[in-house]
């Protein structure tokens, strides 16, 4: 893909500068909501949204049952809400514990909304589960669990009669994506290969989940099952424990640019709020809290005929993980 124009570039860097999210205001009384991810990051300030906003129970799903409990402390003792958090493990590095903990949903007695937050960009190749380690924890574990929580979604659909909310953390960065396998028969096999620009796979990964994720909404539009809002939210560039690098210009540049940790939190929270006209957000990327455009690229031809070979190969590798 060609990437953005110079003057999408700067009307990113203007937004950037500019933009402050607001304190979203919709309650989320009664829900039972998951978070991955949840206990740093954008994540951790996601919780501390959902609990402000007075959320029944909030799921904080995380690698570190440890670290887990020390956000919920830390939460708890902020707003004073107790028995509102739990601490469940998942690694969505590792297939079986995303199926373990897709299993252990099924237990709930309602599930109104899911944060897939949970996102690395690591500094050098690694694999996971016979994938690289970014495409395994950004997009197939994502993927993963996406479709194994959306039949307890549904059910709540029905239990409810509201329209329950799946976001999917993207990032701007899906604009400067160059998916050098794209013209490759088989997009995933080719990213297990060791490659040298290595930084540019977490822009490929979020590509990757725009692909697939628009046409997993559109299948779910079709299959007459209960509604379900499923979008993808992107926070911009906000200061958490993600790609940290060091540097003058760094520096200079996060103090011009960079929103705040809370700010990324207020974003997500509004991406799963049951705002009016919900279903308007289904399969639709979220920007400083509305509805905006993918890149170009997505719905160029080859963005489309990308997408049609991306479904066809995560669904296959889904398939096989899922059981
Ligand atoms: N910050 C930004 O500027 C920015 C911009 C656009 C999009 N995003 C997206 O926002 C999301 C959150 O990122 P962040 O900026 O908050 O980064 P972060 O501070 O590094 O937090 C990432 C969270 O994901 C968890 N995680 C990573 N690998 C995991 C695994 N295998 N299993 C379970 N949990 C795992 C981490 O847990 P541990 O503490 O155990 O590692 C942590 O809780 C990501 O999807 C990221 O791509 C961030």
């Amino acid at each position: 893909m060609s990437g953005p124009t110079p003057s999408a570039g700067l009307g990113l860097l203007f937004s950037q500068a500019t933009y402050r999210a607001p304190l979203p205001t919709e309650s989320f009384e009664g829900q039972t909501i998951i978070v991955t991810g949840a206990n740093a990051g954008l994540g951790r300030d996601a919780v501390r949204h959902l609990v402000r906003l007075n959320a029944s129970r909030v799921i904080l799903a995380v690698r570190t049952i440890s670290k887990g409990e020390e956000a919920q402390a830390a939460i708890e003792e902020e707003y004073g809400r107790k028995g509102v958090m739990e601490v469940w493990q998942i690694d969505m590095a590792k297939f079986a514990s995303v199926r373990a903990f897709a299993q252990r949903a099924q237990g709930l007695d309602r599930l109104d909304a899911v944060l897939l937050n949970a996102g690395i960009w690591p500094k050098k190749f690694e694999m996971a589960e016979g994938h690289e380690a970014t495409v395994t924890t950004n997009v197939i574990s994502t993927f993963l669990l996406a479709r194994l929580l959306l039949p307890k979604l549904q059910e709540t659909s029905k239990l409810t009669q509201t329209i329950p909310r799946m976001s999917v953390v993207d990032s701007d960065l899906h604009k400067f994506a160059k998916l050098t396998t794209k013209k490759d028969d088989r997009i995933f096999e080719g990213l297990k290969k060791p490659v040298t620009d290595y930084d540019g796979r977490y822009h490929d990964t979020k590509l990757l989940v725009v692909l697939y994720g628009r046409k997993l909404a559109a299948q779910m539009s079709k299959s007459g099952q209960p509604k379900v809002c499923l979008n993808f939210v992107n926070p911009g560039w906000c200061s958490s424990g993600l790609n940290v690098r060091e540097g003058a210009g760094v520096a200079v540049a996060k103090r011009l640019l960079q929103r705040s940790q809370d700010e990324g939190g207020r974003m997500l929270v509004d991406a799963i709020a049951l705002v009016p006209r919900v279903e308007e957000r289904h399969g639709q990327y979220i920007n400083k809290m509305r509805v905006e455009k993918y890149a170009a690229w997505v719905y160029s031809k080859e963005g489309e005929a990308t997408a049609e070979k991306v479904w066809a190969e995560l669904n296959e590798i889904l398939e096989k993980e899922s059981v």
